[in-house]
């Protein structure tokens, strides 16, 4: 059926009707645009008038937004057309903290275009399906089933071609250019830290802020500033210069498979923190049993199992850890959550209190309000020995995702069943993120975004909103998220 009706209708329209109702795809039909009777010379007009207002850095998505906002019903390869042939075309230089975009799809990942057919060598003629590891059915509490992507080139019109032009220069001869130790040094030189083992990070965004970098326009940084020194204990909790508590804890994971596997030339770690009163007893002072605790009951929580912890006195907390109908000494957190059945689990200190009085929730497949990640993003440093490869020192990106608002599962199928509908309804209007550089972007279930990268001299800057809306499709729309 979808090969039949190519021809006519978007196919990634027509993967969606066939299992979503009848009644959007009519709906659909009934827009369809009748170009024809739009003159160019008027359209032109338009288009001259939105890019002087825009100062001149609006992209032809942008204007196509623009104009269908308007009521114009006209293809997007036409205004690029106009637009390209009237000196109105894209501008290439884009500021950090400006809105217009040279990739608007930049959140639809390369890894989408990645090849499934091989042409030539042992494998010549065979396909293989690298799709699968992003496109897939979620499980609840997410209910993206983005599986027929697996199958599926269809795309919004504008990412129809691959926008990700950068990654198909041939950098061998750079490469051959410069000397190992060369790329040793560099990659070994620490970036992150000052030698006093603060964070260079904390200087540069607590100094008055260069304007690029302020989206509000307030003189100050108002988005997080990294205040983790990768200064592990033998239980993977950070340590400020001081010897303090951060809060951040290192954990072991998998690494998700051709994002972060050293094959692909990088590595990576994760980095967890829970909001304060996770970290602390009743009376509001920090515990480091506590938080282990509540550590350990938020592990439970996502993996949907029984975590072993070492042995604590329930006394303490009032709370039977391990279900076992006393209050005595627990050796593990054991999973039994059904709260239609009465079957709850709870958190111990002062976020057992809060989860009380509503303040914060707790469900299987979600983490807490107020819960942080830090993930660096690092080079190869080939350290040889046990290790082999290792993290470089150098980092080439500090990601960041805060959990600030709170989505019960009927919240979440209905931002599901609506990023469907969107797509059925407007195949090929492209995703917004709100936020701006400093606070993050927002993916829509509560977690907001934000990064920094390395610049030309291998200094952290603040991401782009465009670098950001690269992190948000595989943030958001997911079935394997
Ligand atoms: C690393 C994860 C990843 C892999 C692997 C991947 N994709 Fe994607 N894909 C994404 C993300 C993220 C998006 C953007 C989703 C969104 O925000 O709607 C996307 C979007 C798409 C879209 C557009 C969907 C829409 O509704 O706009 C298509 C089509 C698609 N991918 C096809 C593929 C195909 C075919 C493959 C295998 C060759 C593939 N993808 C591999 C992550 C991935
Ligand atoms: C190609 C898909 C993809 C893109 C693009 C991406 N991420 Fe991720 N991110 C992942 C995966 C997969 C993990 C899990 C860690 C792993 O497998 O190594 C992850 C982990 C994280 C974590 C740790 C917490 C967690 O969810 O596991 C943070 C924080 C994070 N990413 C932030 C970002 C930011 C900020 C950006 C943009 C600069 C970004 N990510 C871009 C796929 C992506």
């Amino acid at each position: 059926m979808i090969r039949r009706c190519r021809q006519e209708y978007p196919v990634r329209l027509m993967c969606r009707c066939l299992n979503v109702s009848a009644s959007g795809y009519y709906a659909w039909q009934d827009r369809q645009p009748s170009s024809r009777s739009l003159d160019n010379d008027r359209l032109l007009e338009r288009i001259r008038s939105i890019h002087e207002d825009s100062q001149g850095v609006i992209g032809a998505p942008r204007m196509h937004e623009d104009l269908s906002a308007e009521g114009e019903t006209v293809s997007l390869n036409r205004i690029a057309r106009l637009m390209a042939s009237n000196g109105a075309a894209d501008e290439t230089v884009v500021s950090l903290n400006s809105d217009a975009m040279l990739n608007p799809a930049a959140y639809i990942p390369p890894q989408c275009y990645t090849q499934t057919r091989d042409d030539s060598g042992a494998f010549a003629g065979k396909s293989s399906n690298p799709c699968f590891a992003c496109h897939n059915m979620g499980k609840e509490p997410n209910y993206t089933n983005d599986a027929d992507l697996q199958l599926t080139y269809a795309m919004p019109a504008f990412a129809q071609k691959n926008n990700w032009s950068n990654l198909f220069i041939d950098r061998r001869p750079e490469i051959a250019g410069i000397a190992d130790e060369k790329i040793l040094n560099y990659v070994r030189q620490d970036n992150y830290h000052e030698t006093d083992g603060q964070v260079v990070l904390q200087r540069v965004l607590n100094a008055p802020l260069p304007a690029g970098w302020d989206a509000n326009g307030d003189g100050k940084w108002n988005g997080y500033i990294p205040d983790a020194y990768f200064n592990f204990d033998g239980i993977g909790f950070d340590h400020a210069p001081d010897g303090s508590y951060t809060g951040w804890r290192a954990f072991a994971y998998a690494p998700f498979l051709g994002t972060f596997w050293p094959t692909n030339g990088s590595t990576d770690d994760v980095l967890i923190r829970l909001a304060p009163a996770f970290r602390e007893k009743i009376d509001g002072t920090f515990d480091l049993t506590t938080y282990t605790v509540n550590l350990a009951i938020v592990q439970a929580m996502i993996q949907r199992q029984n975590v072993p912890i070492a042995a604590v006195d329930e006394r303490i907390f009032g709370v039977d850890l391990n279900k076992d109908g006393q209050i005595d000494t627990a050796t593990q957190i054991t999973y039994d959550w059904a709260p239609t059945e009465g079957r709850n689990m709870q958190y111990v200190g002062l976020a057992g209190e809060q989860l009380a009085q509503g303040q914060v929730h707790i469900a299987a497949g979600l983490y807490p309000e107020g819960t942080e990640f830090i993930h660096t993003v690092r080079y190869l440093d080939p350290v040889g020995g046990e290790v082999g490869i290792g993290m470089s020192a150098r980092m080439k990106e500090v990601r960041y995702a805060a959990k600030r608002g709170w989505n019960n599962f009927a919240q979440l199928k209905s931002y599901a069943d609506g990023e469907v509908l969107e797509d059925m309804r407007f195949p090929d209007r492209l995703r917004r993120f709100v936020g701006n550089i400093e606070t993050g972007l927002q993916n829509g279930t509560g977690w907001t975004y934000s990064a920094f990268i390395e610049d030309k001299q291998g200094d952290l800057r603040p991401q782009s909103k465009e670098e950001l809306y690269a992190c948000m499709g595989c943030h958001s729309a997911l079935g394997v998220s």
